[in-house]
């Protein structure tokens, strides 16, 4: 079907209060706006909707918390009331059409109904994830500038209560903008101090709310912004729109997942991450599913039969999850006896993204379930996915390794360094020809020149992905890594870069380099390879304790770095470039050539001996 005909015939199951005349405005490239003339509301869409059309009763969302042994479930007709009514505390707070107001909150079910409120409103949510410390908070609150921030007394992960209100109130600190207030929700296992004038108690606050209905807005108009991992220490803000990404996240919920209306959809992910925006909160609903917002884990809430007991006590049709999720199953039941206890006969489909899915976990969960296990390759930038197995349209044969081939609507191709197109099975970067399909990102926010510069420069008329691959005979596309500094640890993307500046920031540090390497569960896990200053005045042990401890305050826990050790001298070019990609792949103990332009080979040995410390280039 022609690319414009399909988005005119997927935008026909779309509510619109003005319906678009014009599909595709291509007149400024590479800002393509889709449905240009439209009206529409994302939160409509989500809830009213489902209401209007007579399935007010049907379940809408399912919340299951192994961590505070919790479970609950909304209505379509009592999730839209609590979201009509937290719309009404956040207008009354002063928040309207094109404010921002950043969530940063658990996984309760209080975040989706914040990110909902803030659509019905016309108002732009950045979902801050809740493993990121103050600083990266801090660093978000003064790009995105919001009046309002919505935030809980605290998370809970299985071995600790972390506080959320501290990190909160030092990023505000931190922060050169000001919030003009913030909604607290007040959690039992540890309820935080409010400040009075700015802080709201949200159980008070909706208490006595009103009601209020959906804001018309443009299709253009943010839906929100996600800020995401790039190669420096300032994330990117993507920008979805509302009306593509209402069209898109429909019609991909059939057509590449295979759900109706009613059916059980669960994306075992966090509100914070792409996959939470797409998966938990807007594809499900759009769609008339029930989502399931899971707070816990794939292990250890209680035990690896945890993923198996939520299938079956909601009849769950589709999960996606990472695969990391399913190598820390089967580390510890390698076997599947826990799966044995549980009927996960609803399970038609096991989707998964965030990482290269590795060919043994593909089969051990294949294996397993025995249902279709299927890769699926996206990102944060393209807010649904690239490439899969589009099994609403037709099922294609799986092939380990790869994501399958693209999905209608992106234009894949493989170019070398010259921005020619490489032959079938020759790696290169994987580009996506423009324009890129409604609901992708339509620019960073307050970084124009960016988005152009990073994503479209490189090679005019394409999208730069930042991964490499290659697309064999069969069209199958395979995504191999990244071309920059980003790393993916357990499905968390990072960038090294970020981790870098902050090491670089103690004071015994003269300059330091952070690689990912392999790691079994993870992934990948960052290692950090730190030069002291001449005469440092800390011991060598006391600076790796530290620089450790500085990742895990200035960026969070999330980062997982507790791999770093000192070394004399950090290889380079001899014009000066540090060599990450040869100590990544001596760490991975992959076999490397010394690089033609190094400007001393000897510290190599000197890199491997530090390596091996650490338990890696053996
Ligand atoms: N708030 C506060 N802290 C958080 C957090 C949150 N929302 N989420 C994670 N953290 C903390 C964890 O407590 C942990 O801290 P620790 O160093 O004190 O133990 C750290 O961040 C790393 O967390 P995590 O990545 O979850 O690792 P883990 O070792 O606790 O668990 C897995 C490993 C594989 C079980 C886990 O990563 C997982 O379930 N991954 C699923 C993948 C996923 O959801 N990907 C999203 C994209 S689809
Ligand atoms: P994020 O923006 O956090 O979703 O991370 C996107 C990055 O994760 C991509 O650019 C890839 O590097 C990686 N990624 C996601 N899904 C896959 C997949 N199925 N196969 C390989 N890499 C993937």
């Amino acid at each position: 079907m022609d690319n414009l005909d399909r988005w005119r015939e997927a935008a026909q199951a779309v509510h619109w209060f003005k319906t678009p005349q014009q599909v595709l405005d291509d007149s400024e490239p590479p800002f393509y706006r889709w449905f240009p003339d439209g009206q529409t509301n994302a939160c409509y869409n989500a809830l009213d909707v489902h209401v209007a059309e007579g399935r007010g009763e049907q379940t809408a969302l399912i919340y299951d918390s192994p961590v505070t042994d919790t479970c609950r479930r909304y209505t379509y007709t009592q999730l839209l009331d609590q979201v009509a009514r937290f719309a009404g505390v956040l207008a009354d707070h002063g928040v309207g059409r094109g404010d921002r107001v950043i969530v940063y909150m658990p996984m309760v079910p209080e975040a989706l109904i914040a990110m909902l409120a803030c659509a019905r409103l016309g108002a732009v949510h950045s979902v801050v994830f809740g493993g990121f410390a103050s600083n990266e908070l801090a660093v978000r609150i003064d790009d995105a500038t919001p009046k309002l921030i919505v935030s809980a007394s605290c998370g809970v992960e299985p071995n600790r209560i972390v506080a959320y209100k501290p990190l909160l109130d030092a990023a505000i600190e931190l922060a050169q903008h000001k919030p003009d207030n913030c909604v607290i929700l007040q959690r039992p296992m540890q309820p935080a101090e409010l400040i009075a004038g700015r802080d709201v108690d949200w159980t008070q606050a909706m208490a006595d709310a009103r009601a209020v209905p959906c804001t018309p807005v443009a299709a253009n108009d943010p839906l929100y912004v996600l800020y995401t991992s790039g190669t420096t220490g300032q994330p990117k803000g993507v920008v979805r729109d509302t009306g593509g990404s209402i069209v898109a996240l429909k019609w991909s919920m059939k057509a590449i997942y295979d759900v109706e209306p009613g059916d059980v959809y669960w994306a075992a992910s966090d509100v914070g991450w792409v996959v939470g925006h797409s998966y938990i909160v807007y594809g499900p609903l759009f769609s008339g599913c029930a989502t399931v917002i899971y707070e816990g884990k794939p292990v250890g809430t209680p035990d690896p039969g945890a993923f198996w007991r939520v299938i079956e006590d909601y009849q769950v049709k589709v999960l996606f999850t990472a695969p990391t999720a399913f190598r820390a199953i089967k580390k510890e039941d390698p076997a599947g006896k826990y799966l044995q206890q549980y009927n996960v006969s609803s399970l038609r489909s096991l989707f998964l993204a965030g990482e290269r899915c590795d060919p043994s976990t593909l089969a051990w969960a294949q294996q397993q379930l025995k249902v279709p296990v299927i890769d699926h390759w996206w990102q944060t930038e393209t807010g649904w996915p690239i490439c899969a197995n589009c099994l609403g349209i037709e099922a294609l044969p799986i092939v380990p390794g790869s994501p399958a081939r693209p999905v209608p609507g992106y234009y894949v191709q493989v170019l070398d360094g010259n921005g020619e197109q490489v032959s079938a099975g020759e790696i290169g970067a994987l580009v996506v020809k423009s324009p890129l399909p409604p609901g992708t990102f339509t620019t960073l926010w307050q970084a124009e020149e960016r988005y152009q510069s990073a994503y479209f420069a490189r090679y005019p008329g394409y999208y730069e992905t930042g991964d490499a691959g290659y697309i064999d005979a069969n069209g199958y596309v395979f995504v191999m890594a990244r071309t920059d500094d980003v790393i993916n640890v357990a499905g968390h993307r990072l960038s090294t870069g970020a981790m870098e500046e902050v090491l670089a920031e103690h004071p015994d540090v003269a300059e330091c380099a952070v690689v990912g390497v392999a790691d079994p569960m993870k992934g990948q896990l960052p290692l950090g390879l730190l030069v002291l200053n001449a005469g440092a005045e800390r011991a060598t042990a006391d600076v790796v304790r530290e620089s450790l401890q500085l990742v895990r305050d200035k960026i969070g826990p999330v980062a997982a770095f507790k791999l770093c050790t000192v070394v004399e001298r950090l290889p380079k070019t001899r014009s000066g470039k540090i060599l990450r990609g040869t100590m990544r792949s001596i760490a991975d103990g992959e076999p490397w050539k010394m690089p033609a332009t190094i400007d001393d080979p000897v510290i190599l040995d000197e890199i491997t001996e530090a390596l091996r410390t650490l338990g890696y280039a053996a």
